[in-house]
């Protein structure tokens, strides 16, 4: 019987319709267009508006795009895994009520978190189901409300962040399309980098803390941004050489969306064609654990069965990581 390998077999998104614009960020703290452009590549970003409306909202909206176009029924799923950042709330798993709502009844669910590696590792754990047989649908959901952990009076992070979900469907494949390869990584030495301080068990959420800002995400960008732009080139390189490929064997670089100059960076490292990169940071920002799955529906109808895909991600811990990827269907 020949080898089982995971492949990605249809995608969904959703993106809130409110657009938060440089111009828009202008007005609100001491920043322009051109800074933020140069910097980061970010010209806008979508705002999850309402209340009562959380990372679950835009995962059903996302999951249930995804079971239209693919024309599933979602009784099929086996599992759906939320990879995400900012969960509806503590304790009550949101994967589950995510898949409630999408009709995804006989599944199992859960929440995956590791910043904005969450979906890359939401990657690697599908695989592993799917190659081991245990399972044969797994929806994977990137959902991310980072409105709802930013400060909008700090120009140090309110520019980059955006909100959005997007979702993929893994299958198994018996023609070696999928993943092919992976490299993981996280050194907890980093968490003082990047963090929101309080509100989870370390630091419950008090009027102190709440006076302090100290529910919103606090980074230190530089910090952050020298060892993403070190983590992500080193996988990225590590994992060519281990498979033997080149840079003429790449057909895309899909990194995680959070400074242009990091995915540049990490391009240029491998000599990587610029054409060969996605890059969409200019109307989203960082939706954290949405960034690699909206990559491929922006660029779905220009992949092609058999091209060759680097992912490659760096996030808060710090968590990072690459995997080698074959696209399994044409558009
Ligand atoms: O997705 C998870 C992982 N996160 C990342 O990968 C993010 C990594 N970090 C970054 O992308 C960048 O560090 C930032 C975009 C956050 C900041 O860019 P930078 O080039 O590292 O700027 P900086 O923090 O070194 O600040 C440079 C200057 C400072 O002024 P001085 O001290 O040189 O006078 C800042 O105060 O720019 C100032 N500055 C701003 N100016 C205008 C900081 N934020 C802003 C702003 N508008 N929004």
């Amino acid at each position: 019987m020949s080898k089982i390998t995971a492949a990605i077999t249809a995608l969904g998104k959703y993106l809130p319709e409110n657009v938060l614009t440089n111009a828009d960020l202008e007005e609100m703290v001491d920043t322009n267009d051109e800074w933020i452009v140069s910097r980061t590549g970010i010209k806008e970003r979508r705002i999850l508006k309402g209340s009562n409306k959380g990372s679950s909202f835009m995962a059903i909206k996302a999951g249930n795009d995804l079971i239209a176009k693919a024309n599933l029924d979602p009784k099929e799923i086996d599992l759906v895994i939320v990879a995400t950042a900012t969960p509806d709330m503590q304790a009550a798993s949101t994967a589950a009520y995510v898949a409630t709502q999408i009709g995804a009844t006989d599944a199992f669910s859960f929440d995956l978190e590791s910043a904005c590696s969450s979906f890359l590792f939401g990657m690697s754990v599908a695989t592993s189901y799917i190659e081991s047989k245990k399972y044969s649908k797994i929806l994977l959901i990137g959902s991310d409300k980072n409105s709802s952990m930013i400060d909008y009076t700090d120009r140090a992070t309110c520019i980059i962040f955006g909100d959005a979900a997007a979702a993929v469907l893994f299958e198994p494949n018996t023609e070696g399309l999928g993943t092919q390869d992976e490299i993981l990584k996280t050194n907890g030495s980093g968490r003082e980098f990047l963090q929101v301080p309080a509100g989870g068990s370390i630091l419950p959420a008090s009027k102190e803390t709440l006076e302090k800002g100290q529910h919103f995400v606090y980074q230190d960008g530089r910090t952050v941004f020298k060892n993403a732009v070190f983590n992500m080139a080193d996988v990225t390189t590590k994992i060519l050489e281990r498979n033997n490929l080149t840079k003429d064997n790449v057909t895309w670089l899909a990194a995680h969306q959070a400074n242009k100059r990091i995915i540049e960076a990490t391009a240029n490292r491998i000599e990587l064609d610029p054409n060969k990169v996605m890059m969409n940071i200019h109307k989203y920002g960082n939706t954290t654990s949405a960034t690699l799955p909206l990559l491929l529906n922006d660029y779905e109808s220009q992949l092609k069965k058999g091209d060759t895909i680097i992912f490659a991600a760096f996030g808060g811990g710090f968590s990072w990581g690459a995997i080698y990827f074959k696209w399994a269907y044409n558009a």
